[in-house]
C-alpha cells in the first residue's frame, strides 16, 4: 500500500496565553509541508487544534475568574483568528473539548484498564503544571533544600517550577512495552528525523528503566473523568495525545478519514524538541495498546531563541506574529521563521535579521529579478514574451543545470523537511538567474539588431527561471509566487510535479507595469520598530522571580547580563586581508560590517593562516563596539573571533546567507 493520503499534524497548543512565533513556527511548518504534499498531487488531511484540559488552564482561568470552558472558548476565538491571518490551510481545528473526543477519551482509557494496561497506584513526586508534566528528582535541573537538606522544590529542565504531588492515580505500564518499543525504533531508524534524537531518547529514557506512567490525577476537576472512578480526571497528555486520532473519526461511527488517512496513508508528526519524549515514548506505546497502526514520522523542530534566551514577556523579548504581519505583511514572515530554524538546532530571532533577510533575500535578490525582467520585457518586446528557445546564447546551457539541479535539490531538501536547505536551493536559482542577467547583458544585445534571436532567448529564460521559482516558493508564499505568475502573464495553476524550465507555455504578456512585490525598507527604522513593540509587550510590574535569572549556576565569574548587553558582536564579511610587514603575527583585514564603510582590523593570527587569502569571502565574527586600537603603527577597529583548542585556532564563520551586520547574541 503506498496510496497518496498524507496526513500531518501540529502538536495541540495550550490555549494559556497568547500564541508567540514559536508555535506559528510549527504551524506554518506543518501548513508548507501540506500545501507541497498537494502540489506533488497528494491528498492532505491536516490538523491542528487545542489541548484545553489540565491544571494549567484551570489555574488560568481561575486567574481571570470565569470557568474553565468559557477561557478556551473565548481563546480559541484568538488562536483561529491568528491561523487566519497566518493563511492557515488546516483541515481541521480539534479541541478537546468537543464532545466526540472526550467520549473516545474516556473509552480508551476504560478499555485500557479492562486490559491491564492501566492499573490502580499512589503517585508521589515532582509535577510542573507549566509543562504538566512529572518528574523524578534527578530528572530537575535545579532542587531548592530547606536548612535541613531536605527537598522542598525545584526547577523542570523547561525552567518552570515543579510542585509535589502526592495522589492515588492510575498508571500506564510504559515499562511492559519498552522492549517492543525500541525494537519498533531500530526496525524504523528515520521514525525520529532529525537523526541522533532517537538515540538521545533511548539513552535518557528507555535504557534508564522505563517507570510507568501516572495517568489521571485527583487534586483539580478540569478534564475528561475517568467513568469507573469519577473523582480521576485523565492525564491531560493521554487526552491530547489521542487527539491524533480522534479527529480522523477513531472509536466513532464515522471513521472513513481514519481509515483513509491513518490506516492507509503517511502519518507525520511534527513537535517542537520540548515534547519529543511525549511523541516517541508514550503515544508509540498507547498505539501498541491499542493495536494501532504507529505513525510514520515524528519531526522534531528546535527552538525559536531570542538573543537574551527564551521568549518571556518579564524580558520584554516576546514577539508576536500580528506585529510582524500588521508591518510587513505576512510572506515576510512565513519565509524568514522557514529560513532561519536549522534543522535539528535553535534560532535566534533579531529583528536585524528580520528586516536585512526582506531587504537582501526578499527585495533585492527575488523583487528586483522580477522588476527587472518585467521592465525590459516591456521595453524590448511590447510586453510579449518571447518563446523559449534552448542554447541561444553561451549562458543558457549553464542557467538550465543550475535551475534543474537545484529543482532536485529543492524536492529532496522537501522531503527531508530541511526547509532553510529548500530555500537556499531557491535561492541559488534567483542568484544563479541574477547572474545570468550580468553575462548576457541585455541592454547591449538590444542595441545591435542582429542580436534580436538573443535578446529573446534571454527574456524568455528569465520567465521561465522565475515561473519555477514561483512554483518552487508556493508552499511557502502564497502571494508572493501568485503576484510573480500573474506579473509575467502565467495563471496561478501550479503542478509541482513536473516542473521543468523549457515547459514555458507560449503567447504570455507580462503586465504593463510590475508593481515591486516587496518594498526596500529603512533598516534603521524598521529595527526600532520591532524593538518598541517587544518593549511595549513587557508587563509593567515585573515578575519577582524568573526561572532564567537562576540558571547561571556554572561555577564562574559571573558577569551581569547587562554588562554582556554591552558588548555588539556582528557579522562580517572579509573582503581583503593582507600580511603586515614587519610583523610574523599580525594580519590585516578589511571587512564590511554592514554598517556603510569597511573596517579594518589587525588580528594576531598570522600563523594559524599561512594561507591567508583562504579567508577572503568568509563571514566571521566581530567585535564591533572595541574601543580602536593601534598596533604595529596601524589603526584597529574591533576584533575577529575565534576558539582555540590544542594548539590549534580557527576564526568562527556563520552561514554565507547571513546577511553582513546582522547582530549575534
Ligand atoms: O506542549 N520555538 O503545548 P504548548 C519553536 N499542549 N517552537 C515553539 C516555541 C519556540 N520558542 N514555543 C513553542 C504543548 N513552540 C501540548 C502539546 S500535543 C499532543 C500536546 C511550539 O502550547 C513547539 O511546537 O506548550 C512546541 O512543541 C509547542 O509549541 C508547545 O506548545
Ligand atoms: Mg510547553
Amino acid at each position: 500500500m503506498t496510496e497518496k493520503n498524507f496526513y500531518i499534524t501540529t502538536p495541540i497548543y495550550y490555549p494559556s496565553g497568547k500564541l508567540h512565533i514559536g508555535s506559528a513556527y510549527t504551524t506554518i511548518a506543518c501548513d508548507v509541508l501540506a500545501r507541497y504534499k498537494r502540489l506533488m498531487g497528494y491528498d492532505v488531511f491536516y490538523l491542528t487544534g487545542l489541548d484545553e484540559h489540565g491544571q494549567k488552564i484551570q489555574q488560568k482561568a481561575e486567574e481571570a475568574g470565569i470557568t474553565p470552558q468559557a477561557y478556551v472558548d473565548s481563546m480559541a476565538v484568538g488562536v483561529k483568528e491568528l491561523w487566519e491571518l497566518l493563511d492557515i490551510s488546516y483541515d481541521k481545528f480539534i479541541r478537546t473539548t468537543d464532545d466526540y473526543h472526550e467520549k473516545v477519551v474516556a473509552d480508551v482509557f476504560e478499555r485500557l484498564l479492562a486490559q491491564d494496561d492501566i492499573y490502580l497506584g499512589e503517585y508521589s513526586g515532582w509535577y510542573s503544571v507549566s509543562d504538566e508534566e512529572f518528574f523524578t528528582e534527578s530528572q530537575l535541573e535545579e532542587v531548592f533544600r530547606d536548612e535541613s537538606g531536605k527537598v522542598i522544590g525545584g526547577i523542570a529542565p523547561s525552567g518552570h517550577e515543579v510542585e509535589w504531588v502526592s495522589e492515588e492515580s492510575y498508571f500506564l505500564r510504559l515499562g511492559k512495552y519498552a522492549d517492543r518499543l525500541v525494537e519498533f525504533f531500530h526496525a524504523h531508524p528515520d521514525f525520529i528525523q532529525p537523526d541522533g534524537r532517537m538515540n538521545e531518547i533511548i539513552k535518557n529514557f528507555i535504557e534508564p528503566g522505563l517507570e510507568d506512567l501516572a495517568v489521571s490525577r485527583t487534586s483539580f476537576t478540569w478534564g475528561v473523568k475517568v467513568p469507573s472512578n469519577p473523582k480521576h480526571v485523565v492525564y491531560v497528555w493521554i487526552d491530547a495525545l489521542l487527539n491524533y486520532a480522534t479527529a480522523l473519526g477513531y472509536g466513532q461511527d464515522a471513521d472513513a478519514n481514519f481509515e483513509k488517512f491513518w490506516n492507509n496513508g503517511t502519518v507525520f508528526h511534527m513537535v517542537g524538541k520540548d515534547i519529543l519524549r511525549f511523541h516517541s515514548i508514550y503515544w508509540p506505546i498507547m498505539l501498541m495498546m491499542l493495536d494501532m497502526k504507529l505513525p510514520d514520522r515524528l519531526i522534531a523542530h528546535g527552538w525559536f531563541v531570542m538573543k537574551d534566551g527564551k521568549m518571556s514577556k518579564s524580558k520584554g523579548n516576546v514577539v508576536y506574529p500580528e506585529i510582524l504581519v500588521e508591518r510587513f505583511g505576512l510572506d515576510p514572515l512565513r519565509y524568514y521563521l522557514m529560513r532561519s530554524l536549522p534543522v535539528g538546532s535553535d534560532g535566534t530571532f533579531t529583528p536585524e535579521d528580520y528586516v536585512g533577510r526582506i531587504n537582501y533575500e526578499l527585495a533585492n535578490d527575488l523583487g528586483n529579478l522580477l522588476n527587472r525582467t518585467v521592465a525590459m520585457i516591456n521595453k524590448y518586446f511590447d510586453g510579449q514574451v518571447p518563446i523559449y528557445k534552448e542554447n541561444v546564447t553561451e549562458f543558457d546551457a549553464d542557467l538550465a543545470a543550475v535551475v534543474a539541479e537545484n529543482i532536485a535539490i529543492y524536492h529532496k531538501q522537501m522531503d527531508a523537511v530541511d526547509y532553510p536547505r529548500a530555500l537556499e536551493a531557491v535561492w541559488n536559482i534567483i542568484s544563479r538567474t541574477n547572474k545570468y542577467i550580468d553575462e548576457t547583458a541585455p541592454w547591449v544585445l538590444a542595441k545591435d539588431e542582429a542580436k534580436r534571436d538573443e535578446l529573446a532567448a534571454v527574456m524568455a529564460h528569465l520567465v521561465a527561471s522565475l515561473r519555477v521559482v514561483a512554483h518552487l516558493i508556493q508552499p511557502f508564499m502564497m502571494t508572493t509566487s501568485n503576484a510573480i505568475m500573474e506579473q509575467l502573464g502565467l495563471g496561478t495553476d501550479f503542478d509541482l510535479e513536473n516542473l521543468d524550465l523549457a515547459e514555458l507555455p507560449t503567447g504570455l504578456t507580462v503586465v504593463a507595469k510590475g508593481t515591486p512585490i516587496f518594498p526596500r525598507l529603512d533598516m534603521e527604522e524598521e529595527i526600532a520598530y520591532i524593538k518598541e513593540q517587544m518593549e511595549a509587550n513587557k508587563p509593567a510590574i515585573e515578575k519577582e522571580w524568573e526561572p532564567e535569572e537562576v540558571e547561571l549556576k556554572l561555577n564562574r565569574k559571573e558577569i551581569k547580563f547587562d554588562d554582556f548587553d554591552k558588548v555588539e558582536i556582528r557579522v562580517a564579511e572579509v573582503k581583503e586581508v593582507s600580511k603586515v610587514e614587519g610583523s610574523d603575527k599580525l594580519l590585516q583585514f578589511r571587512l564590511d560590517a554592514g554598517d556603510g564603510e569597511d573596517r579594518q582590523i589587525l588580528s594576531g593570527i598570522a600563523k594559524y593562516y599561512p594561507n591567508e587569502q583562504e579567508l577572503v569571502g568568509k563571514k566571521v565574527q566581530i567585535v564591533a563596539n572595541l574601543k580602536p586600537r593601534k598596533m604595529m603603527g596601524r589603526i584597529s577597529q574591533g576584533m575577529i573571533l575565534s576558539a582555540e583548542y590544542g594548539n590549534q585556532l580557527t576564526l568562527l564563520t556563520v552561514d554565507q546567507n547571513v546577511p553582513n551586520g546582522s547582530l549575534i547574541g
